[in-house]
């Protein structure tokens, strides 16, 4: 659980309405308590039961619905709230906020309310591109009620362009950057290395190491979160882009070491995460090495120290953080590293703890600064991690 935000979610009565069950269930995840609100239309394409369970609150339709609780819902609701997300937002409704219609619990507790307000519109292509729709969308934003952009492509009528719902695991991203309100990283930029890096063999085999990418991953997205402008530069993953982060991908370690160069002299804070492959073969075979039987020599060469090579270039306006994923003498190696390779603070894991590290969505980790002040964190999610790192960064700044 990470941040206490509440979201009340509005459900209006599109044919999208089913992928904000995906929605309530991925801020749900993040630890978000969610409220669903359903227009009466909503309720005839999904049943407010659905949203109930998936949100284990109570679901509101009618606004004149006997209380559980003595309270009028809809006031508080509407100061309950952080967000108000409705997903999905049919014409009707953005055309009655617009026109400040309060005639059902969604359109009231959004006119009741001093939340940001997000749009997720999602309709026939005519009626998006429809100049009232579009007049009703540009005064709402004239005024501070914010939108994600609709995705274009075939819809559910068969016809073709603008007006489907996004993907809901962006909408859900969108909706968590307006929730973080520490934007204490604002105007920095920021550079992050994720993931593994391959060394080739032959065209069909290559070295390569543990690393899912999910730690430096988690460290962008904290990091855009706080207002940072952030490049991630990736080996190969399985993992979503993040909305909002440039990301970079590459394959080998000279491919992360040019990205990294090209972005280094630009970033303030320069976190490397990646799990380079620090050997590779002396030579690439062009072409697939054939079974020969008995046993196959393969010489490995020492291949760049790109954290080694950055420090060598920092600047005393950067920071460098490196990481020190190790299985013995966890804090003596990390803190022989700092030195070695000029770096500002280290991340020392260590991989033989259980249920932590390589893959997992959990770590627990040392920070150690190159005056030597150690932090010590307990086993935590790597979105957590991420946070630490950015706190300890900025309280000895
Ligand atoms: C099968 C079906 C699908 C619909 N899909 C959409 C849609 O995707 N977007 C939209 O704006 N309206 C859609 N409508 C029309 C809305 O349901 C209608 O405008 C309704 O009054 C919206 O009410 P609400 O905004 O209170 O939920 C659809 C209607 C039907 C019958």
């Amino acid at each position: 659980m990470e941040f206490k935000r509440n979201v009340v979610l509005g459900v209006s009565g599109g044919i999208a309405a089913y992928k904000a069950l995906d929605v309530v269930s991925a801020l749900r995840k993040k630890g978000i308590n969610v409220d669903v609100i359903m227009t009466e239309h909503a309720a005839k394409f999904v049943t407010p039961l659905t949203f109930q369970s998936l949100s284990a609150n109570s679901v509101i339709v009618d606004m004149f619905d006997e209380p559980k609780v003595w309270e009028i819902q809809h006031i508080s609701l509407a100061k309950k709230a952080d967000l108000i997300l409705v997903v999905p937002a049919t014409a009707n409704i953005i055309g009655k906020v617009a026109n400040g219609i309060a005639d059902d619990m969604l359109s009231t507790t959004i006119m009741a309310s001093k939340a940001p307000v997000l749009f997720a519109p999602a309709m026939n292509t005519v009626m998006y591109v429809n100049p009232i729709v579009q007049q009703n969308i540009e005064r709402l934003k004239s005024i501070g009620y914010e939108f994600i952009e609709p995705a274009s492509g075939i819809l559910a009528c068969g016809d073709e362009g603008k007006g489907k719902l996004p993907d809901p695991k962006l909408i859900t991203e969108i909706a968590l950057t307006k929730l973080y309100t520490n934007k204490d990283l604002y105007g920095k930029r920021i550079l992050v290395t994720a993931g593994p890096t391959n060394a080739p063999i032959d065209p069909v085999r290559f070295i390569c190491n543990h690393s899912s990418g999910k730690m430096g991953y988690s460290i962008a997205e904290v990091a855009r979160d706080r207002g940072a402008e952030v490049v991630l530069v990736s080996g190969p993953t399985n993992l979503d882009i993040p909305y909002g982060v440039k990301v970079i991908r590459v394959n080998t370690n000279s491919e992360m070491l040019n990205a990294v160069l090209d972005n280094f002299d630009n970033s303030d804070i320069v976190i490397k995460c990646a799990a380079v492959a620090d050997y590779k073969p002396e030579s690439y075979s062009e072409i697939k090495i054939k079974k020969a039987g008995g046993i196959l020599d393969l010489r490995l060469i020492q291949d760049t120290d790109i954290l080694f090579e950055l420090g060598r270039r920092k600047t005393d306006k950067q920071i460098l953080v490196g990481f020190a994923a190790e299985s013995n003498d966890l804090i003596e190696n990390a803190k022989t590293k700092i030195v070695k390779k000029n770096l500002d603070y280290i991340v020392a894991n260590d991989i033989m703890l259980k249920d932590t590290g390589f893959g997992s969505d959990y770590n627990k980790v040392s920070i150690i600064s190159k005056d030597g002040e150690i932090v010590n964190l307990d086993k935590m999610s790597k979105r957590a991690v991420g946070e630490e790192i950015f706190n300890t960064i900025v309280k000895r700044r």
